[in-house]
């Protein structure tokens, strides 16, 4: 299916790993010109290279931290001067450490908030007026864990919740030039998974990774995801062929999360 996005601009942040550099793949090979994001410079090349490989458009790499006000608004303003605007926001972030409620003290709440929360408000801000005279989508990507909360995640359970309230706000507020959408991953084999099991068999909880990886897994398909399965959805999601999908929250975990809706 061509998703008739060839030729627009998409800014995807935290890109140089993971769901969002899957993200990052998918757009590119839709002809998309994308800017990816990550802090580390070295990654981030890396990164590049590999989105190359695949895309049809441009592809452009800006260091940046997601939780400095700045560096945000930098990454906006080079998509615009490189891409002359920007027709897709697809937000991810790195992910809030593990841990239970009494192994997680104020600064852990207060950096996860600006990680996972802020990022999504100040991108949203920054890049709004561009969207609005582009294609306009937003795609957050979060974590089931707002559907169902995930043993030793409290922070992940608990502040990602903003950010769903968030994009069902600018899903209605933003309307109808820019479309809102957030996807709800279970686990895909990322670095970000590879740490949590690696922690998991630390502490003692699995024997071996290949234990741990088996049963993170732990749906009806019975394996865990490739993260390019949740960035094809996020083009989707991008793209005109999803036209009437707004203010929705899309669980990719292959039907791990129990809940009817
Ligand atoms: N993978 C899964 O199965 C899964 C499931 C549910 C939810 N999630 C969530 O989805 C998000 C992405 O996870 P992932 O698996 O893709 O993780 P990942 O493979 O570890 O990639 C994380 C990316 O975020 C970047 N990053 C981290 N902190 C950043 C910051 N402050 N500023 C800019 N970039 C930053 C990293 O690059 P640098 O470190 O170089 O900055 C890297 O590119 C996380 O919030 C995670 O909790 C993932």
């Amino acid at each position: 299916m061509d998703f008739e996005i060839a030729g627009n601009a998409a800014l995807i942040t935290a890109s140089s790993s993971g769901l969002g550099k899957a993200s990052a793949k998918a757009l590119a090979a839709e002809g998309v010109n994308v800017v990816i994001n990550g802090r580390d410079e070295e990654r981030l090349a890396e990164a590049k290279a590999e989105v190359e490989a695949v895309a049809t458009g441009e592809v452009v790499a800006q260091a940046g931290d997601l939780t400095d006000p700045d560096d945000i608004e930098t990454l906006v303003d080079r998509t615009v001067e490189e891409f002359d605007g920007i027709d897709h926001l697809v937000t991810s972030a790195g992910g809030p450490p593990s841990g239970s409620f009494l192994d997680t003290d104020d600064e852990d709440w207060y950096q996860a908030y600006d990680l996972l929360v802020m990022s999504v408000v100040r991108l949203a801000r920054a890049a709004e007026p561009h969207l609005r005279e582009g294609e306009g989508t937003i795609v957050t990507i979060t974590s089931r864990s707002v559907k169902e909360a995930i043993e030793n995640l409290v922070l992940s359970n608990s502040v990602r919740m903003g950010v769903i309230g968030l994009e069902k706000t600018l899903s209605q507020e933003f309307a109808p030039e820019i479309r809102s959408n957030a996807v709800l991953p279970g686990p895909h084999e990322t670095q970000r998974i590879k740490d949590l099991v690696n922690q998991a068999v630390e502490r003692g909880d699995y024997d071996s990774y290949e234990e741990g990886l088996a049963d993170w897994a732990g749906n009806p398909l019975d394996r865990i995801g490739d993260p390019m399965e949740l960035g094809n959805t996020v083009a989707f999601l991008s793209s005109p062929k999803s036209g009437f999908i707004n203010g929705t929250a899309i669980p990719i975990d292959g039907g791990a999360t129990g809940s009817n809706l």
